[in-house]
Order: C-alpha cells, then sequence, then structure tokens
C-alpha cells in the first residue's frame, strides 16, 4: 500500500471513528467493559458521565471485564430509562449445616428505583419467602407460600406448587428478602434440600420442578430492572436546561420522577449528549 493511500486511510478511519464516539459518548470516555457498551449520562471516569448527581458512576473491574453499578453488576442498559443488574438470591438449607442467608438490595441514589416489571419470586417445598420493600418513604411488606411433597409434574408454572411469584410496587429503593421452610421431612429433604426467593424481571424465570427444587440449575443470581431518570423535576420545569441535546425530546419518566431523553423521528444515536442524535438519512 502507498504511504499516501495509508495515510488517508488512517485520515479516514480516525474521522469515522471521532463521530461514531461523540454519537455515544464523550470525545476520551471508554465506551465499553467487557460486552456492555457504556453510554453517557453513563461513565466510568471523571467528566464522562452526569455529575449533577453522583449516581451514573459505573466502575469496570479490568479483571473479570464486569460492569458495576455500586456492588450490582450491570448487564444492560437503555436510552428509555432502564438499567438490567444482576442479584443474587436468598436461600435457607436443610442439610446437616443448616444454613440460610437473608439478601438486602439497596439502592439509595436519587436516580434509580427498582422496576414493578421484577417479579418477587419462591421456590422450594413447604416455603414462605417474605420481602419487605420501601417505597415513597413507606414499609411494604409482601409475600408468598408454596408447598407440595412430592417433585411437581408441570413444567413453567409458579402458582404455589413448588413455586410461587407475588409482585412489587414500583419506586421502591430497597428490599430485604428471606426465604424459610416448615414441616420439612426427611423425604421432601431429599429432592428440594434448600428454599430460594429472589427478585426477577417477569419472563426471565420459567420453574422447571426437576431442575430447580434440587438448586435453582446453579443459578446464583437473576436479572433485575431498575428504572433510572435525570432529576426529579418533569421537562416542563427543567424547560431548556435539560440534558437532552439537539434533535431530542425530553419526556417525563412514567415510573419515576424526573425525566429521559429520546431521539426524534428520523434521528439516532444518543439522546443524552448535544449532539448525539444523528440523522439516519444522508
Ligand atoms: C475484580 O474481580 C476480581 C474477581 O472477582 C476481584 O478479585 C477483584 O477484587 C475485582 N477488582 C476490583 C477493582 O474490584
Ligand atoms: C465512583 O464509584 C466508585 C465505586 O462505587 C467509587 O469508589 C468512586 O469513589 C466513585 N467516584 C466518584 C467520583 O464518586
Ligand atoms: C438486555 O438484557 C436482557 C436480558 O439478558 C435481554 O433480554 C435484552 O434483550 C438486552 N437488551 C439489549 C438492548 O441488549
Ligand atoms: C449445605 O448447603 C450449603 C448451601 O448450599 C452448602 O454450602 C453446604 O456445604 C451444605 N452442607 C452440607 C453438609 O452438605
Ligand atoms: C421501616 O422498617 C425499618 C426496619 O424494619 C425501620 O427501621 C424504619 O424506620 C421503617 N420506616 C418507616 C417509614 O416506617
Ligand atoms: C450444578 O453443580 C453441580 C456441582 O458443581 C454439578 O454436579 C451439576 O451438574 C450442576 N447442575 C447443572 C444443571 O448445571
Ligand atoms: C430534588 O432533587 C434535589 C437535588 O437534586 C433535592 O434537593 C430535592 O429535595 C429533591 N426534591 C424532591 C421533591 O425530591
Ligand atoms: C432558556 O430560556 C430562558 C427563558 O425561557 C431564556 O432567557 C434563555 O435564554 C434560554 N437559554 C437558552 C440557552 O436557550
Amino acid at each position: 500500500m502507498s504511504k499516501v493511500l495509508g495515510l488517508f486511510l488512517v485520515a479516514i478511519f480516525s474521522i469515522a471513528y471521532t463521530q461514531l464516539v461523540n454519537g455515544h459518548s464523550l470525545r476520551g470516555c471508554q465506551t465499553r467493559c467487557g460486552s456492555v457498551s457504556i453510554e453517557y449520562p453513563f461513565g466510568i471516569s471523571t467528566g464522562c458521565y452526569y455529575a449533577v448527581h453522583d449516581s451514573f458512576n459505573l466502575t469496570c473491574n479490568e479483571t473479570t471485564n464486569e460492569l458495576f453499578f455500586g456492588n450490582m453488576q450491570v448487564v444492560n442498559y437503555s436510552h428509555s430509562g432502564e438499567l438490567r443488574i444482576l442479584m443474587s438470591r436468598s436461600y435457607a438449607c436443610y442439610n446437616r449445616t443448616r444454613v440460610a442467608e437473608t439478601i438486602s438490595y439497596n439502592t439509595n441514589l436519587r436516580s434509580f428505583t427498582f422496576s414493578n416489571k421484577n417479579r418477587f419470586t419462591a421456590v422450594g417445598c413447604n416455603t414462605f419467602a417474605f420481602m419487605t420493600t420501601i417505597f415513597e418513604d413507606r414499609n411494604y411488606s409482601t409475600g408468598c407460600l408454596s408447598t407440595c411433597d412430592s417433585i411437581p409434574k408441570e413444567n413453567g408454572v409458579c402458582s404455589g406448587e413448588g413455586c410461587c411469584h407475588t409482585s412489587v410496587p414500583k419506586r421502591s429503593k430497597r428490599f430485604i428478602i428471606r426465604s424459610s421452610s416448615f414441616d420439612r421431612d426427611v423425604s421432601v429433604n431429599n429432592f428440594n434440600p434448600s428454599s430460594y426467593a429472589f427478585l426477577v424481571e417477569e419472563g426471565m424465570f420459567s420453574f422447571s420442578p426437576s431442575q430447580d427444587l434440587q438448586n435453582l440449575r446453579n443459578v446464583t443470581k437473576f436479572p433485575v430492572v431498575l428504572d433510572w431518570s435525570i432529576g426529579n423535576q418533569t421537562c416542563k420545569q427543567v424547560g431548556n436546561t435539560s440534558i437532552c441535546g439537539q434533535n431530542s425530546l425530553c419526556l417525563d419518566s412514567t415510573t419515576r420522577d424526573g425525566y429521559n431523553c429520546k431521539c426524534k423521528a428520523g434521528y439516532d444515536g444518543n439522546p443524552y449528549l448535544q449532539e448525539g442524535c444523528q440523522g439516519t438519512m444522508f
């Protein structure tokens, strides 16, 4: 390849690259951690995330290539205001050592609350599980009960035989989840040594009695949805001080206070950046 052609290609490539980066993140900011792409208002280093509330600060573990939001692992997120994380399950095991673990999840962050797309789910025979949550500064508790004396026959049914679930209120900031068991005898322990309880995004857990009563197919973390927005004011209240860029719209969050941004029809990119929304026709 001639030197001139080479330089030309480098120049073309740099221009394309710069625009690509500008379309989704601020220049000079890390755009990827493992398989998750990182886009403003989220970011890793100072100057790369929206800093009016500290909440958009993520960390990338360079060893495992996993992205974290505080101590929660991030799966992905959308411009429209959802963030998917992985969260552990609580359990109570009835083997010789008899161990139990209560799980608490916390987002004491202004810009995030748990979505009502999550389901509180418990798995086990003769299991009761309960959760306490704080939403709109009030305490709220609920739970569910599941019984069985043998392995249920039907797959994918979670309605009280080996598995139960219930909905959760939106705008929750904190969850405490416990599971426990009653009337346990040795015959049940053989096929169901533990009771589990967890939050999981609707549709992301399908109960398989023969596998899940044993040990939840070894799954220890489930996807959970958080709702996020910018600030706590409506689009009308923030007026032209919203962070939504050119060719984008400000939309009041439907799940919490604050707003989200969206590119106008015919534009694509990151609506949270000044020049993020770019025409899809050229
Ligand atoms: C990254 O993950 C590894 C393995 O889980 C852990 O040992 C290490 O402490 C983590 N590093 C940071 C900076 O958190
Ligand atoms: C960003 O988050 C990490 C981990 O949560 C924290 O250690 C760090 O201090 C935060 N950075 C800033 C500038 O707040
Ligand atoms: C985010 O992750 C969930 C769960 O793995 C998946 O169903 C969804 O398609 C992903 N969304 C995007 C935009 O990658
Ligand atoms: C009991 O179950 C717990 C959790 O699964 C496990 O860590 C522990 O090793 C088990 N103990 C025995 C004696 O099997
Ligand atoms: C909610 O419950 C926790 C502990 O169970 C308690 O510390 C807190 O004060 C309660 N909050 C309200 C608003 O009742
Ligand atoms: C779960 O883990 C155990 C022990 O590591 C292994 O024997 C078993 O095959 C695993 N089950 C599944 C469904 O992956
Ligand atoms: C809105 O957020 C500001 C700081 O960002 C805070 O001082 C104020 O109390 C919040 N208002 C409400 C109603 O939550
Ligand atoms: C924002 O709106 C105010 C009043 O509506 C106006 O005075 C100001 O110039 C506007 N600022 C920008 C940057 O457009």
